[in-house]
């Protein structure tokens, strides 16, 4: 273990891509964990972004909102000077590989072009101006910018090679590379973090999870992409980010983690998991059957009755798994969350906030969903 005389205390924090899914869980975390300091959001609310999810916090002192683009760098500078941040948490991306498969450019001017961008306006105030400041960058990335892995290889750790295989890991792995350069060409104070798949409350029903939950709700088909055996290694969204707290504080400059829980899950077993806990539900209350009219249980069928196999994705990465032992080692990472509880925690959330993935589920929500999976759903 190296010997950490690094600790780092942020006290004024700005997060990017606050009001997207792990962002939110985040910004929630954080002001709980620590309330004696002041976060800042920087969100441009895309289609993913929603600033209602952190509405609980409006008027909070010490807290604010700022709807702004991270390609805008003397926004950012703006922002890191009046307000003396001292650490940037940077979550803000397009996140969805079949977004990035639809159409790429996003994905590089946001990733891409965006981080820099942030890395340019960190430089200019903490770097530049020779602040004081005791600063940190911590990005957020993620396991897909080592490619695909074989049934029997062992899993990702910091060292495996990059490999992306979507436009989306590309554009992450590039992003990487740049702040790893910002830190050896000009001493900048980063960290990098790379997690495996997340799930919890406030997920964009695009992505598998709450697609399958909200579409068994409306008694829509579950499409699962080729024969369903791709594997994901899952982490509920709050373990994530308790890495993402212990990396910031405790982490070794431009240093890597990798982060994730060892629970690794084919594509066709988490539908069916999902789609019995949800049976369960309906079996046990009752309302659930007046709330939800066109759910598969109102005719007496399981909501596995819905899976259908669709075209595989192109360039489906066949399986992640994150090795987390350096993390676990250097700065005694432990996930909390089992499977089974987070879950049941995520059903329950969107069972419990039904308005919330009713209104995200707009026009242009609908015009994905169609141009996706072509057919449409039912
Ligand atoms: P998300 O798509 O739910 O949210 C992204 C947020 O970034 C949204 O609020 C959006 O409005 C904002 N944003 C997008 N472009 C922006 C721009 N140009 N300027 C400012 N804000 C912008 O994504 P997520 O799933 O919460 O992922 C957050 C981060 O974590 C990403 O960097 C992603 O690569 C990484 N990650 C995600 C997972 C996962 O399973 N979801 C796993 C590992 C790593
Ligand atoms: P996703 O949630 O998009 O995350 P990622 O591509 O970043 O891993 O997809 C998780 C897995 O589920 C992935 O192997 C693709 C698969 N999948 C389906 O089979 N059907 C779907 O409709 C979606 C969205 C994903």
């Amino acid at each position: 273990m190296k010997n950490n005389n690094n600790i780092h205390n942020p006290q004024n924090l700005l997060v990017t891509g606050g009001a997207g899914f792990i962002g939110t869980n985040f910004v929630k975390y954080w002001i709980k964990q620590y309330p004696d300091t002041n976060i800042i959001v920087l969100d441009a609310l895309t289609y993913a972004g929603n600033h209602t999810n952190l509405d609980s916090l409006s008027g909070k002192s010490g807290y604010r909102f700022i709807h702004g683009d991270i390609l805008d760098q003397k926004l950012t500078e703006k922002i890191l000077r009046e307000n003396t941040i001292d650490t940037i948490v940077h979550f803000a991306a397009e996140s969805h590989v079949d977004r990035s498969i639809h159409g790429p450019d996003a994905f590089l001017q946001t990733n891409i072009i965006g981080t820099h961008s942030l890395l340019k306006a960190a430089k200019s105030v903490w770097l530049d101006t020779d602040s004081p400041l005791k600063h940190r960058f911590h990005h957020v990335s993620t396991d897909e910018v080592y490619g695909s892995l074989k049934p029997d290889d062992p899993a990702f750790s910091e060292t495996t090679p990059y490999a992306p295989n979507s436009p989306y890991a590309a554009s992450k792995a590039s992003s990487d590379h740049i702040v790893r350069a910002y830190h050896e060409t000009y001493g900048l104070n980063v960290t990098t973090s790379n997690c495996s798949n997340n799930y919890g409350p406030y997920q964009f029903p695009e992505k598998l999870i709450p697609l399958i939950i909200t579409n068994i709700l409306c008694g829509k088909t579950l499409p699962v992409y080729g024969d369903g055996l791709q594997i994901r290694d899952w982490l509920y969204v709050d373990d994530h980010n308790r890495g993402v707290d212990l990396v910031i504080h405790k982490g070794h400059a431009n240093e890597t983690y990798n982060i994730g829980g060892h629970n690794e899950w084919t594509n066709l077993e988490i539908v069916r998991l999902v789609c019995n806990l949800i049976d369960d539900k309906f079996s046990n209350e009752t309302s659930l059957s007046q709330r939800f009219p066109h759910a598969p249980q109102i005719k007496n069928n399981r909501s596995d009755s819905l899976i259908r196999f669709v075209s595989d994705r192109p360039g489906h990465d066949r399986r992640y798994a994150i090795n987390a032992l350096k993390i676990t080692r250097e700065l005694e990472y432990e996930p909390v969350e089992s499977f089974e509880s987070g879950i049941k925690k995520t059903i329950d959330w969107y069972l419990h906030n039904e308005k919330w993935w009713r209104d995200v589920m707009d026009g242009s929500y609908q015009d994905w969903i169609n141009r996706h999976y072509r057919t449409g759903q039912e």
